[in-house]
């Protein structure tokens, strides 16, 4: 008997006020009229509480820019679900903050791209700090936990001391300090935002005092970029074993980045969720350990970490059935080694906080 997922990531649209250039969002984006409805979503959530989900994420792109999230919401706190909004926090206005806090809404995670509104809106590719701020203050106010988002990259990582600076100001609960994972809008432009050795050495510094400091009213989580581990992640914590994703298009997805696989489609207006869960291909691909090849095989950590990301796999090496590249005992380990080898030919960008990043080559998400 397979578990049920105890998460569903509802990516209710592609679309997006911001153009980051980390985006894992896909190359070919869901145009808003392929977006599936309201009555689709709410059978959907229907069907997540059926299968045992105990937290929806609402997320994007940009979930505020769907008219009926706040009805989303509500829905899926009926079913008693803990429920996520997972949001730039543009469009985040006062009314739309009070209606989402009737509807039940649990928490919010606002994303920021930096501690100040010049390298801050360059990133987001438009005018959007004050927003941010203004919108991360509204949810403290509205009594909402507040997680801060934080994807660092060569551009930003410098300014780490700053950025934790402003998540004590904000005062806010918990802050992810996620260094960017290669997928994606972020794959394409990873020459301009994978960190140096030097930068990650010194924001780990900054984030261990900065922790030691906020003690008790912040918790600080700081994701390493897997290029520079010697092991992969668990990815999702497994393939189709805790996570589902549903997209725009109503497609479901044991990951962020599965749209990307040559693997047959299950879309949520064709099949019910516990079949996509169950038995369609595309959960049951990767499940458990059978479909390892070696090393993964033999490896005493085929259970530890999966043998890593699948897309990774796919999107480093064009086979989904590798070894995720990131691990040191993968035969294509030398395609991450190329890129951590290039970042590390200049030493990287100044590491002063005071001087602007240098302007970064990115190619922005439309
Ligand atoms: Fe994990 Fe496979 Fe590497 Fe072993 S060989 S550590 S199972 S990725
Ligand atoms: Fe798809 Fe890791 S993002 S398996």
């Amino acid at each position: 008997m397979i578990d049920g997922p105890l998460g569903l990531l509802a990516e209710l649209t592609h679309a997006c006020p911001l153009s980051c250039a980390y985006c894992s969002n896909p190359l070919e984006l869901t145009k808003r009229s392929a977006e599936i409805g309201t009555d689709d979503w709410r059978r959907v959530l229907d069907q997540a509480a059926d299968l045992g989900v105990l937290q929806s994420h609402f997320s994007g792109g940009e979930p505020l820019l769907r008219r009926d999230v706040v009805d989303l919401v509500a829905h899926a706190a009926g079913l008693g679900m803990y429920t996520n909004l997972v949001t730039s926090a543009i469009g985040l206005s006062r009314p739309r903050a009070e209606a989402l806090r009737d509807a039940g809404l649990d928490h919010v995670q606002v994303s920021i791209q930096a501690d100040e509104p010049v390298l801050s809106d360059r990133l987001a590719g438009i005018s959007s700090f004050d927003k941010k701020m203004e919108a991360a203050r509204l949810v403290k106010e509205l009594g909402w936990p507040l997680t801060l988002n934080v994807v660092l990259h060569r551009q930003n990582i410098d300014r780490i001391g700053a950025i934790l600076d402003r998540v004590e100001e904000l005062e806010a609960d918990r802050v992810e300090l996620a260094n960017t994972q290669y997928y994606g809008w972020a794959l394409r432009n990873r020459s301009a935002l994978l960190p140096s050795r030097a930068q990650l050495e010194h924001a780990e510094e900054v984030t261990r005092s900065a922790r030691e400091r906020l003690r008790g009213r912040t918790d600080v989580i700081y994701v390493i970029p897997d290029y520079y581990a010697r092991y992969p992640k668990p990815c999702m914590g497994g393939w189709g074993a805790r996570q589902l994703v549903v997209g725009p298009e109503g497609n479901a997805w044991p990951c962020l980045s599965a749209h990307e696989l040559p693997l047959p489609r299950a879309n949520v207006q064709e099949h019910d969720l516990a079949w996509i869960w169950r038995s369609s291909p595309l959960f049951s691909a990767f499940r458990g350990t059978d479909w390892m090849p070696d090393p993964c095989r033999s490896c005493e950590r085929r259970e530890v970490d999966l043998g890593g990301c699948r897309c990774q796999a796919f999107q480093l090496t064009g086979d989904m059935t590798r070894t995720d590249p990131v691990c040191h005992l993968a035969p294509d380990r030398g395609l991450v080694d190329a890129a951590v080898a290039e970042a590390n030919s200049d030493g990287g960008p100044s590491r002063s906080p005071q001087e602007p990043a240098q302007e970064p080559v990115l190619v922005p998400v439309p």
